[in-house]
């Protein structure tokens, strides 16, 4: 059986992905790697910068690799700050990989999209798989010009390369790395911590969500249905679930009624406005059978259980 390797493993994703692939295939079937050092318990992890294509390939052939879930990239609000430095990485490190598998060293590849390729111009309600997309932020510059890419490569050169427009993601092991959504992670530590929160986004900013657990299952999934399913070779949309920050302090309240949140909007406000309040994910139902688990509700009660033992908070 040949391995699989995460890319940027030591990330918000990639934490809980490599734990999500040794458990389904083996600690022995999958490699971490990460630029930071890192400690994956049972799956052996090695040092890789993805600019290093040569490392990149040496890895690969070592360690006997087929599917590379390639998840090193700038965020959207760091990217705001290192515009640069974001298309590079952004870029660069996913034609390493898109050349590796049309050399044929690597036989699959998982490049995650974002709900930031949506732009001002498209939809924002129940935004259709296909629509207007005029980013305005580098960032989801980035991911449509990645988009494009994974598509012309699977036409032209017939790379497997599979794609989700992940919504923001939620979860408790690993913290998330400089996101426009990471308020809906902060407010959960901040509630057990602090009793309270600052919030960067205005009260009644809706934006899609999606709870670790289904995520990881959507990318496991999708990376193992027959191809001929796959009819979206740009990136499918997901639709998780739709909140505004109102509407989870009045979730958290319930666990904690004397939380408060108060509002101080900055620069990730105008991100936030120029994304989709809501996603159609039919097309991933038709195609692959995707379904989501989490609401709100059952999200928040997982969010606080795992924060509690890690966090070592007792009631
Ligand atoms: P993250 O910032 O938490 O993790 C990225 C990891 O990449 C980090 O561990 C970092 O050390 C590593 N990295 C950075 N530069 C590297 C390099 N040159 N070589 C190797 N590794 C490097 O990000 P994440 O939230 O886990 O996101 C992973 C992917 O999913 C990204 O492509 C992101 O755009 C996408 N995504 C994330 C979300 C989300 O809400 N987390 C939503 C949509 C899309
Ligand atoms: N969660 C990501 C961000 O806010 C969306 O891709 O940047």
């Amino acid at each position: 059986m040949k391995k699989s390797m995460v890319i940027g493993a030591n990330g918000q994703i990639g934490t809980d992905l490599v734990s999500g692939l040794a458990q389904r295939f083996g600690a022995e079937n999958v490699i971490a790697t990460d630029i930071r050092e890192g400690n994956h318990g049972d799956v052996q992890f090695e040092s890789l910068d993805i600019l290093d294509n040569e490392t990149l390939e040496i890895l690969i052939k070592k360690h006997n690799v087929g599917t590379v879930y390639l998840l090193a990239a700038l965020l959207s609000a760091t990217a705001e700050q290192k515009p640069m430095a974001a298309w590079k990485l952004n870029m660069d490190g996913l034609f390493n990989v898109l050349e590796l598998a049309k050399a044929g060293t690597i036989e699959k590849i998982f490049w995650p999209s974002s709900i930031a390729v949506f732009g001002p111009t498209t939809p924002r309600d129940n935004t259709p798989q296909t629509t207007v997309m005029e980013p305005s932020t580098v960032y989801g510059i980035s991911k449509l010009a990645g988009e494009r890419w994974c598509e012309y490569y699977h036409n032209k050169y017939g790379i497997d390369v599979r794609s989700i427009r992940y919504p923001g993601l939620i979860s408790y092991k690993a913290e998330p790395g400089g996101g426009t959504t990471d308020y809906a992670v902060d407010i959960y530590y901040k509630a057990l911590q602090d009793g309270k929160y600052e919030c960067y986004l205005e009260g009644d900013t809706y934006l899609p969500m999606m709870y670790m657990e289904d995520a990881i299952k959507a990318t496991i999934d999708l990376m193992h249905v027959d191809e001929e399913k796959i009819k979206i070779r740009s990136s499918y949309n997901l639709a998780g679930i739709s909140f505004s920050p109102v509407e989870i302090s009045e979730e958290i309240k319930k666990y904690i009624p004397d939380f408060s949140i108060s509002y101080t909007p900055d620069f990730r406000q105008v991100i936030a406005n120029s994304w989709p309040k809501s996603i159609n994910e039919s097309q991933a139902c038709k195609d692959w059978g995707w379904e989501n688990s989490y609401d709100l509700e059952s999200m928040t009660k997982a969010m606080f259980a795992g924060l509690e033992e890690k966090l070592s908070i007792t009631k």
